[in-house]
């Protein structure tokens, strides 16, 4: 028996998102169904709302999310009722190339559920990332669910389902950030700010953080940064050579996804150094380098899919770190609010004054 329940939708490109009635399936082999306890506005949603991802509307948004598991398919064996989780958006399929030669993070075949969620007439739903949890209830793969110590609050433990590790894993796994490293993150979002983050937990040296608006700034020193740049009142680059000794620093991660700020990051990032691409860029985006200058300054440009993550190893291990008190995920929550709140929310990030609005159900 399918079950309806309240989801957040997006109908058409940059129409505001309506709350509405969705339909959930009953989880069919390989498949579960997840109570949802909480889930983070994540730009990814907005960028879903306005076209930026691809056409298939009607999308349900949401997919940074922790939850309670209601029911499983059949077949599933390592999952049962009762269970806390995190959703991902990336599990693994453990058959693909990438799996077979031990480097699962890089996935190429990652798997959703085979049903699909509807509206009441019947219309299907592309869940944004495969997840949709902007919804009391929401249908994935099996495989899409981490279960993690249910000591840490779904509002912190759900940040982990998207930005929070995109952030924190372009700094440690895409990166390579470690002890003693130069980092410089262009855009403190949640996602630059968990890249601060990260490159604090991994050892850093200095850690310059880049923003248009004061109050990220304040809070990515809270997260860790030691110097940060009003991209409004300095030019990016310069101001990150001038805090590296004149030369750059070793790690730059652009946490924002557009053409001038991949440039900024690959000029202020030292020879042999590297570049992180962790923000999305649009299709219509293009990029004009001079080739010589991508040989001549050497070392890697990288891009971060999911933090580079593998969520059965790194989300159990930073729901740790934050119990122990050494990763203050708490300090991204924003503010909580309501399933009919996510219009405003996006509006309120749009703007540059939350880090995360985490919809609590
Ligand atoms: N790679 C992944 O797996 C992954 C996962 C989650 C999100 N993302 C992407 O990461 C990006 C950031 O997401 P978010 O949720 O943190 O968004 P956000 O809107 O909260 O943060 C973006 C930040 O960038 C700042 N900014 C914008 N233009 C800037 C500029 N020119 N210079 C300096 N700062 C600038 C904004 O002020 C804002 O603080 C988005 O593109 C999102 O889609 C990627
Ligand atoms: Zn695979
Ligand atoms: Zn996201």
């Amino acid at each position: 028996m399918s079950q309806q329940v309240q989801g957040v939708i997006s109908r058409a490109k940059g129409a505001p998102v309506e709350l509405t009635t969705i339909v959930v399936p009953d989880p069919g082999p390989g498949e579960a169904v997840v109570r949802v306890q909480a889930c983070g506005v994540c730009h990814t949603d907005l960028h879903y709302r306005e076209g930026g991802i691809n056409d298939e509307y009607p999308f349900l948004l949401g997919h940074e999310a922790a939850g309670v598991v209601e029911s499983v398919g059949a077949d599933v064996t390592h999952l049962e009722p009762g269970d806390y989780v995190i959703l991902n958006w990336r599990a693994v399929c453990g058959a693909c190339r990438a799996c077979r030669r031990g480097r699962p993070q890089y996935c190429f075949d990652t798997h959703n559920a085979d049903q699909k969620m509807t509206l009441e007439d019947g219309t299907e739903l592309s869940p944004a990332l495969g997840i949709g949890a902007f919804a009391e209830k929401t249908l994935v793969a099996a495989g899409q669910c981490t279960k993690v110590d249910p000591a840490a609050s779904p509002a912190a433990a759900g940040l982990l389902g998207c930005g929070i590790m995109a952030g924190i894993g372009a700094a440690i796994n895409t990166g390579g950030v470690s002890r003693g490293d130069s980092v410089a993150v262009i855009g403190c979002g949640g996602v630059g700010s968990a890249a601060v983050a990260g490159a604090r937990l991994a050892g850093a040296g200095r850690i310059i953080a880049v923003d248009l608006e004061d109050r990220k700034l304040e809070w990515a020193r809270g997260f860790g940064a030691t110097h940060t740049v009003n991209a409004r009142e300095a030019d990016t680059v310069e101001a990150i050579r001038a805090l590296t000794d004149g030369f750059g620093a070793d790690v730059v991660i652009d946490a924002v996804g557009v053409p001038q700020t991949y440039e900024q990051a690959f000029y202020a990032r030292d020879l042999a150094g590297t570049v992180v691409l962790v923000g999305v860029p649009t299709p219509d985006m293009r990029l004009d380098l001079p080739l010589l200058d991508v040989f001549g300054r050497g070392g890697a440009l990288k891009s971060s899919w999911y933090g580079d993550c593998l969520p059965s190893r790194d989300f159990p291990m930073l729901v740790d770190l934050y119990t122990q008190g050494r990763l203050d995920l708490d300090g991204f929550v924003t503010e909580e609010i309501g399933l009919g709140d996510v219009e405003e929310a996006f509006a309120r990030m749009e703007r540059g004054e939350v880090l995360r609005s985490v919809v609590r159900l």
